[in-house]
């Protein structure tokens, strides 16, 4: 099985907890050591978690220590290859054809080829992440010509011949699961499930991502997000409303506002949805109460 050689100061899962933490983003053991294996291993990295744990962006901070750019295709209901891969400039492609009078002009050559994400991490693998975001959005057929491209990393464009990444691209998957992905494709990838983080960590986070929280004040928010999914809400909050809540909390304290007042206040910042809101209003001051205490 060949192996890719990770740059100097990568060379362990460790090593990238490291880089990762120093590029604003903390990973826990188990996402550091599946990363590691999968950019050791040449496999795509196939991550799945509740909307908010961090996929997207654990995606980004691997392109930058990595010194690479990332490259994202965002998934959506009813995207296609074209989206995907690569488009003909048609309006250029009639212009030319018209500037041209008699003369013969080659409507296939690089002059009228729009890279799309996938072709663009295939012309330069050695220098993108791809980022595959959001592939349970798509529909089942999609994900099939991803597997397709996923197996050799090829592409075929049927009026330029097939063409080949000089060397496996670094790619990362991301799913919130709104549905199963095919089991074929959970094969080729080094899979990792992203839980919300335990409280130390998000704490860390908080703390890291909000540098005029209080220590004490980041605990407190930890504790009453993880209460709060918990409750049967339509959208949990992820690890972003955890950090906007501890700093608009803050910010409220600021003008006065008393614990745990300020917090009550500033719940529209971490609960989004109306009818989640209505459920909790009732037991807000309770649930604030119980984790103050
Ligand atoms: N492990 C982490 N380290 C640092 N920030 C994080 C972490 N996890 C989540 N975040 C924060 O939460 C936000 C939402 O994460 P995101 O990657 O968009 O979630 P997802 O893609 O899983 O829906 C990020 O912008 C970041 O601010
Ligand atoms: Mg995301």
């Amino acid at each position: 099985m060949p192996v890719r050689r990770l740059p100097a100061g990568l060379g362990g899962p460790p090593a990238l907890a490291s880089a990762l933490r120093d590029a604003q983003y903390i990973a826990s053991d188990d996402l550091a050591t599946a990363t590691f294996l999968a950019l050791s291993l040449q496999k795509p990295l196939l991550l799945e978690g509740a909307p908010g744990v961090g996929k997207t962006e654990g995606a980004k901070a691997l392109a930058s220590i990595m010194g690479r750019e990332l490259v994202r295709l965002q998934c959506y209901e009813g995207i296609d290859a074209s989206a995907a891969m690569y488009e003909w400039n048609f309006p250029r492609q009639m212009l030319a054809i018209r500037q041209a009078g008699d003369d013969y002009v080659n409507l296939y050559s690089d002059e009228f080829l729009i890279a799309r994400p996938i072709l663009q991490a295939l012309e330069q693998p050695s220098d993108r992440v791809l980022l595959i975001d959001e592939i349970d959005r798509a529909d089942h057929e999609f994900e099939a010509f991803l597997l397709e491209f996923l197996s050799d990393f090829t592409l075929s464009i049927p009026e330029r011949g097939t063409m080949r990444a000089v060397e496996p691209p670094i790619v990362v998957l991301t799913s919130n699961r709104t549905r199963e992905l095919h089991e074929a494709l959970r094969r080729r990838c080094v899979y990792h499930w992203i839980d919300y983080p335990d409280p130390a960590l998000e704490a860390s986070i908080v703390m890291m991502r909000a540098s005029t929280v209080a220590h004490d004040t980041a605990h407190k928010v930890v504790a009453a997000v993880g209460q709060l999914r918990e409750q049967p809400l339509a959208k949990p909050p992820g690890v972003a409303e955890t950090v906007e809540w501890a700093e608009a909390a803050t910010l409220l304290h600021q003008q006065g506002a008393t614990w745990p007042r300020a917090f009550a206040r500033a719940i529209g910042v971490v609960l989004k949805d109306q009818d989640d809101l209505e459920f909790i209003a009732p037991q807000v001051d309770a649930l604030l109460e119980r984790v103050a205490s």
